[in-house]
């Protein structure tokens, strides 16, 4: 099969699927608690490979079930009040939003959009010009969901250190993709997940919180993993990125997920970044080629993810038709980058999202495919 769902999950590299199983093995042999412990070193090395991969400390890292709850220690943390502003991005991905929308209707907190520049990019310009004391947190999302677009994540960081409010960077899509500097960056958080581009086991994310971050935010609720109670009516908040945690956790996706970073280390985040990047082109200038066929990819950095729609069929009848030829895509649909995708007049995109071990064979040959689908031989059930 041709696996072009590496934005959904991408295949994980045999060293990472035979750690996960020979811990669960092991674990099941001699007990949770006691595998845990003869494997402490191994769950610390998770923590100094994800530091590694974004130029951060290891205390600086917090181990979380996926993006999304990484996200939200983040975000729900915060002091935001009646009348503070956030800055967010058209692009912006739903789970974010929803939880924008949340405090905005609890809080009466103030949810404005940045525009975008030309090229479909977070207008920097236009957010300079949105900046004034009541921006308390600018949050956009690196790569969006439904596409190739790569946000300016350094200069909205910029603009974040010289107003003073927070950085929340979703960069569940970039990470593994490309290389990623949280100090370049200048984001005080980073979310992320394993499962995509970094190729580790589902149900993995973390989040990277800057000094900055954890002088200054607590986590939404709080543990035992998260706080220590010292007496009767104290306790005494981790000083470190864990706080962020959940005293439970699946050990063997953990280590696997140390395991996925190292490996995405060794071979270089450049070089992935260089292939990823000239396989997506090619991609792209081959569905261009096709009569009935536009990509609706934006942006003048672009990625791995390639969205494109075809004449005449949907993007599931597309889906299903490639999949009937042993070729894997997804559907992004509206509801998940709504205001990008209602202000473009798109109800769903076909998303093919290519990494570095696909080959230049795989992307002719899915091209060939989407050609033969949109000739109409194909596609029983458009949508
Ligand atoms: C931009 C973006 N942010 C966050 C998420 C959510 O990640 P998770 O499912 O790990 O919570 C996704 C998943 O597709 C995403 O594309």
């Amino acid at each position: 099969m041709i696996h072009f769902n590496n934005a959904g999950a991408a295949l994980p590299p045999k060293v990472v699927t035979d750690t996960v199983l020979q811990y669960t093995a092991h674990e099941a042999l001699i007990g949770g608690y006691e595998a845990a412990e003869a494997a402490a070193a191994e769950i610390r090395s998770t923590y100094d490979a994800l530091a590694t991969l974004l130029g951060a400390r290891p205390h600086q890292i917090a181990l979380i079930e996926n993006a999304t709850r990484a996200w939200d220690m983040a975000f729900y943390g915060l002091p935001l009040e009646r009348g503070d502003r956030i800055l967010t991005c058209r692009s912006e991905y739903a789970s974010n939003f929803l939880a924008y929308l949340q405090v905005s209707r609890r809080r009466g907190v103030v949810v404005d959009v940045i525009p975008d520049n030309e090229y479909g990019e977070v207008d920097t310009d236009a957010a300079a010009r949105l900046l004034d004391e009541d921006v308390k947190l600018i949050s956009i999302t690196h790569v969006p969901t439904n596409g190739g677009l790569v946000n300016p994540a350094a200069t909205i960081g910029q603009l974040a250190r010289s107003a003073g409010c927070y950085y929340l960077l979703d960069a569940c899509q970039s990470v593994g993709q490309m290389p990623i500097d949280v100090a370049a960056i200048g984001c005080d958080f980073l979310s992320s997940t394993g499962r995509k581009f970094l190729r580790g086991p589902r149900g993995t994310g973390f989040l990277y919180a800057s000094e900055r971050a954890l002088s200054e935010v607590e986590p939404p609720f709080i543990d035992g993993r998260a706080a220590t109670w010292t007496a009767a009516d104290t306790f005494e908040l981790r000083g470190d990125a864990r706080r962020f945690e959940n005293w439970e956790f699946n050990c063997a996706t953990r280590i696997g997920l140390g395991v996925a970073a190292r490996y995405a280390a060794t071979i270089g985040p450049e070089s992935i970044w260089q292939r990823v990047q000239s396989l997506a082109g090619r991609l792209r200038a081959r569905l261009k080629e096709i009569p009935d066929v536009t990509v609706r990819d934006r942006g003048r950095t672009q990625c791995g993810i390639v969205s494109f729609l075809c004449q005449g069929i949907g993007p599931e009848g597309v889906k299903a038709a490639l999949a009937r030829k042993r070729i894997n895509v997804s559907v992004t649909d509206a509801a998940w980058t709504r205001i990008d995708m209602d202000a473009r007049g798109i109800p769903a995109l076909v998303r093919a999202s290519v990494h570095y071990y696909n080959s230049e064979k795989e992307v002719d040959a899915f091209t060939a495919a989407v050609t033969a689908i949109v000739a109409g031989s194909e596609a029983t059930s458009p949508d």
